[in-house]
């Protein structure tokens, strides 16, 4: 992750080219290149001596624009030519200690018995479903019958509203098997307009909606609109969800970190702010946009309003356009801590602020992310951009159409009285309230252990809990050519099969230590989970105290 780094940052480690937080500052060393494969692959099957190579070499055959001599053979496409923004891209939550978990996977498979443990547990991504938790009937049915409407035709497979609900969908939009409109099917976005005007009291266009497939590419996109040259700029939160640096950083523009304050619950410092946001005007860049996350991944804090406020006031003073991800808006679970939208603290301060919001299926009590149904919402946004924003999602022609019906369905649950409302409310408060117990059993558990501190878990799916690892840890992961994290959630993995991500993938502040995991793992597994953390993390301490 290519980050500029607020004031404070830490150190490079020259070992391995990170800094001590992590975030990636050099180049690392390259495969093999362009010119390394053109003297070997194609040159020596026709250069039979060094004299015949010679001649080659001397032959007046014009060099093309790629410096390769014309018709001369050779990998077009090697290494040097992809473009130096995407080798710097990175996305740590699918990175080694899960590329080690699909081996210790297969030797499971192939050799039941000789690890530590019977299973891996994957606590290192937001990804419910993979983890035992169940989808809620109701999406599932409209989506079996937008599909197949044939099944609407047989008696009591489903209940009315189902099928009321799918042939309303039909209606407007007859078949899932076309491309809809570019920015989703006419009538799903009515739908959640109607949605946003309730949760907001703001009058919603739903031509202000677009429907994407999920989330990311929603970001991206209004990323796009933002970052024309390398001198462009988004404040991102440190530490975050790694989708926008390495995004922002793929599209060539530049990433701008604010710390968060772990011991505030993870909150908004705005001091923190201003100071990473001179600074990057200082060295000459152009800042276009902040983002937030609410509640926050991997931190699980909830903004207060008043820290809200505070962004809405700065982002005004400063000229930024806001980019608040929304996506875990439903997983909130501390009664004290309820989930305000951005757009509403917006209308209660009359402001005019560009306002971007995301939204998305994968999450929430859900969890559909292989379905992915997202969505974006522009509001205070010039129409003349909206257009600019219809053509980008038009050239990809339109997100998934069942994804569409998900996103939709998700937001307009079936109505009290109706014949799934029963059932709906069993299923959605069954997935809420273990969520819930294990947000407190997750961040108890961790703060049992010693020399591990970790924030109440009050939204989205993770604890992001802080650890200290002994001198002589630092230096073993030093001799290993690893960041003292990424050592320690190696080991985690290796001794029982849970995998986390280390949190220099989401960046942390220099001298400080995390690793993200997930509150997702089955709740009758959980506690063995935490246990088994436990019984290694007091291991790991002896052995390297
Ligand atoms: C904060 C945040 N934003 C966006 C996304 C992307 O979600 P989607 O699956 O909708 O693309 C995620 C996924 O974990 C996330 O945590």
């Amino acid at each position: 992750m290519v980050v500029d780094k607020p004031a404070s940052a830490g150190h490079s480690d020259a070992s391995n080219g990170k800094t001590e937080d992590g975030l990636k500052v050099t180049k690392p060393a390259r495969p093999k290149t362009k010119s390394d494969a053109s003297t070997d692959a194609c040159h020596v099957s026709e250069a039979t001596s060094d004299h015949s190579h010679e001649r080659e070499l001397e032959s007046p055959t014009p060099a093309q624009d790629d410096g390769h001599p014309a018709g001369v053979c050779g990998p077009i496409l090697t290494i040097d030519d992809v473009p130096q923004r995407i080798r710097d891209t990175e996305y740590a939550v699918r990175g080694a200690v899960v590329a080690r978990s699909w081996e210790l996977a297969k030797q499971l498979r192939d050799n039941p018995g000789s690890l530590p443990f019977s299973e891996i547990i994957p606590a290192n991504i937001g990804n419910p479903q993979a983890v035992g938790q169940k989808p809620i009937a109701f999406n599932r049915q409209v989506l079996a019958c937008v599909t197949n409407p044939h099944l609407m035709d047989q008696p009591g497979l489903f209940p009315a509203d189902v099928v009321s609900r799918a042939r309303s969908y039909l209606k407007s939009f007859p078949s899932f098997g076309a491309y809809s409109h570019s920015k989703g099917i006419p009538q799903l976005r009515e739908d959640i307009a109607r949605w946003f005007t309730k949760r907001d009291g703001i009058l919603t266009d739903p031509e202000h909606i677009m429907l994407t497939d999920g989330a990311s590419p929603a970001v991206r996109t209004v990323l796009e609109l933002l970052l024309e040259s390398s001198r462009d700029g988004v404040m991102i939160p440190i530490p975050h969800y790694p989708l926008y640096s390495a995004t922002i950083t793929r599209l060539g523009g530049r990433a701008i970190g604010y710390y968060l304050k772990e011991e505030d619950q993870w909150g908004l410092d705005m001091g923190e702010l201003q100071g990473a946001l001179d600074k990057a005007r200082q060295a000459g860049g152009r800042v276009r946009a902040l983002v937030v996350i609410n509640p926050g991944n991997p931190t699980g804090g909830i903004l207060t309003r008043q820290q809200m406020v505070d962004v809405v006031e700065f982002c005004e003073r400063e000229k930024l356009v806001l980019l608040a991800d929304e996506v875990y808006q439903d997983n909130v679970y501390l009664d004290e801590k309820p989930f305000v939208p951005f757009r509403r603290v917006l209308a209660d301060l009359s402001s005019p602020l560009e306002l971007f919001t995301f939204h998305s299926s994968s999450k929430g009590v859900t969890g559909e992310c292989g379905v992915r149904g997202g969505l974006l919402h522009a509001h205070n946004v010039d129409e003349a951009v909206i257009e600019q924003l219809y053509k980008l999602f038009s050239i990809s022609l339109c997100a998934n159409t069942l994804g569409q019906a998900m996103i939709a369905s998700i937001l307009t649950p079936p109505e009290p009285g109706s014949p799934s409302y029963d059932q709906y409310t069993r299923e959605r408060r069954a997935i809420f309230s273990a969520l819930q117990r294990k947000a407190i059993l997750v961040h108890r558990k961790l703060n049992e252990m010693k020399g591990v501190s970790c924030q109440r878990v009050e939204g989205a799916m993770y604890a992001f809990p802080r650890i200290e690892l002994p001198p002589r840890a630092i230096e073993a992961a030093r001799q290993a050519g690893q960041q003292p994290d990424m050592f320690y959630c190696l080991q985690l993995l290796e001794h029982t099969g849970v995998i986390v991500v280390p949190g220099s993938g989401f960046g942390q502040r220099p001298g400080s230590l995390h690793y993200r995991m997930t509150i997702l793992p089955e709740e009758s597994k959980l506690g063995g989970v935490l246990d088994r953390i436990k019984d290694f993390h007091d291991q790991f301490l002896a052995q390297y105290s």
